[in-house]
């Protein structure tokens, strides 16, 4: 039988890697595994882990917007993201964090 409780993190930030092999859009087309591995380096870095959870997903049904990235339960999606948008990623998770 199932069981239930609250989250352990703050934020769970995941990041579709759906690759569809260049036959449609798809996240993995702007690098979402870099874009991963580069976001859970830098929350490593600042001592959030434990705190902030980076998880990679499957598709999340908006390929057309790629790369997707969505931050719960905060309900902050962020598209068209790349690479090189991994500081702003972090920017906004720390605006949140000093909110709450
Ligand atoms: S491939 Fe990423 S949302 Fe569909």
């Amino acid at each position: 039988m199932l069981k239930q409780n609250e989250t352990p993190y703050v934020f769970h930030v995941f990041i579709c890697t759906n690759d569809r092999g260049g036959k449609r859009k798809s996240c993995t087309d702007n690098n979402s595994q870099l874009i991963k591995s580069k976001l859970k380096g830098t929350i490593n870095e600042k001592g959030w882990k434990g705190k902030v959870r980076i998880s990679t997903s499957g598709c999340m049904g908006v390929c057309a917007k790629g790369s997707n990235v969505m931050i719960y339960p905060q309900k902050i999606w962020l598209f068209e993201v790349f690479p090189d948008d991994v500081d702003e990623i972090v920017s906004i998770i720390e605006r949140v964090m000093t909110d709450e």
